[in-house]
């Protein structure tokens, strides 16, 4: 018999109950012994629910329990989640967690406790949700350097994103509606903000590149200043906007970022629209290969937290090792990363001065018809060769530079008037 702990019936760890006993045969034919499920841990009360009975408030009671081999904790945030399964791991129990914000700042130090106590720390649901892609990650793709990694890491701002680009919808507008359809949080920031994505690609970013990434490390950035008008512009380009995780080996520098991309219609994470997940890795041997599912959602999110369960369940008493070292990976600089950009003008900042001490009605005249010509000639002086889109939306210029480091383009910048750029993400 393995004996299971669920911690947190939330969402995904109702999924994992359901899981477990809906599939249970072939849960446990798979585990190799009988899977049940023989305390749910929650501070709520539960009446009439099918884990009423092996509800539990206090940790200690699993905790003490010899029997208790597996622990899964989907409570989510980062305490009292991490000291129970520390404590966990310390009583030699495996811990098999969805938990990004855990596992993106204590993976290492689980995965050691877990070695020190001949047990093990599972996470395949942190990234992805029922996405398999850490367990490809660690036993398949061992052949290979990866050269990069990038993801649509976040259901939510997929959602949003993709609302966007159909119907031509204002973010505001799209966020509200996905809250009142329940996609998105009420206090969307993690989502929206792009610290979710941040995390999860800090672990893969640990895993694949072997070092602790520092989630704190990752230049982030958002989707709450991407507009319709970013979107029409996109559109020119036969491209969308997604929200990517990226970790690359760029002149042998790793670089880890979350941002906004352009993806043209030739990448494959240009065809992965609402609230699904893809996540391209690029191997120095197996060229590029990607994981494509549900990111998020109770069911598809278990799947993923019971395939670590029975992993747990066939390697009782052993430990399967990790490959996560402590050292910490300094990443390289935005500064430094060269990408291309998108970028959207309306005005140069000497002009707009200018205008404001003389407000000269004539030189305004002759300014206003020459406008485009004028912007163009600054532009082509500041960043080079640039490939112009045609059609404008309210006297803007819109360009796409050549690929230019991140200090380099704040440099060109400055004298314009930068409605907003996009990095346009390499296929
Ligand atoms: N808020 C996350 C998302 C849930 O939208 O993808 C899964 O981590």
């Amino acid at each position: 018999m393995v004996n299971v702990a669920i911690l947190g019936y939330g969402v995904v760890g109702s999924g994992v109950y359901k899981v477990i006993n809906e599939n249970n045969s072939h849960v446990s034919r798979r585990a190799g012994d009988t899977v049940r499920v023989k305390y749910v841990l929650d501070l709520r009360e539960f009446p009439g629910d099918p884990a009423e009975d092996v509800l539990v408030h206090d940790f200690d009671v699993i905790l003490n329990d010899e029997e208790v081999d597996v622990i899964v904790e989907t409570m989510g945030g980062v305490e009292p989640a991490h000291t129970f399964e520390v404590k966990a791991l310390k009583a030699g129990k495996s811990v098999c967690t969805s938990n990004k914000e855990v596992v993106a700042k204590w993976g290492f130090e689980l995965l050691q406790l877990a070695k020190e106590n001949n047990c093990n720390f599972f996470f395949e649901a942190s990234v992805g949700g029922g996405i398999p892609v850490i367990r490809p990650l660690i036993n398949s793709i061992t052949a290979d350097h990866i050269k990069s990694i990038s993801g649509i890491l976040n259901g939510t701002t997929n959602y949003i994103l993709t609302k966007m680009a159909d119907e031509g919808i204002a973010f505001e507008e799209v966020l509200k509606d996905a809250q009142n359809k329940g996609y998105a949080e009420r206090n969307p920031e993690a989502d929206i903000e792009g610290y979710d994505a941040c995390r999860k690609i800090a672990i893969l970013a640990s895993l694949a590149y072997e070092k602790q990434v520092d989630y704190e490390d990752i230049y982030t950035e958002g989707i709450t200043k991407i507009t319709a008008i970013d979107f029409w512009y996109a559109g020119q380009l036969d491209a969308s906007i997604k929200l990517l995780g990226l970790a690359k080996r760029q002149n042998g520098v790793v670089y880890a970022m979350v941002a906004p991309f352009i993806v043209k219609a030739n990448n494959p994470l240009f065809g992965v629209n609402d609230v699904f997940n893809a996540i391209l890795l690029d191997g120095d041997m197996l060229g590029e290969v990607m994981f494509y599912g549900k990111g998020a959602g109770s069911l598809p999110t278990a799947s993923a937290v019971v395939s670590d369960v029975i992993e747990a369940a066939k390697n009782k008493g052993k430990n399967i090792p990790i490959l996560w070292r402590p050292e910490k990976r300094e990443l390289g600089s935005v500064d430094v990363f060269e990408t291309s950009y998108l970028v959207r003008v309306s005005g140069l900042k000497a002009v707009e001065r200018l205008r404001e001490i003389f407000g000269d009605a004539e030189s305004e005249i002759r300014y206003e018809r020459n406008k485009e010509e004028i912007f163009k000639r600054e532009i082509k002086h500041a960043f080079g060769a640039v490939e112009f889109i045609e059609g404008q939306h309210g006297g803007e210029v819109a360009f796409v530079t050549g690929p230019m480091s991140g200090a380099d383009f704040e440099k060109a910048a400055e004298d314009f008037v930068i409605e907003n750029r996009i990095r346009i993400a390499e296929v």
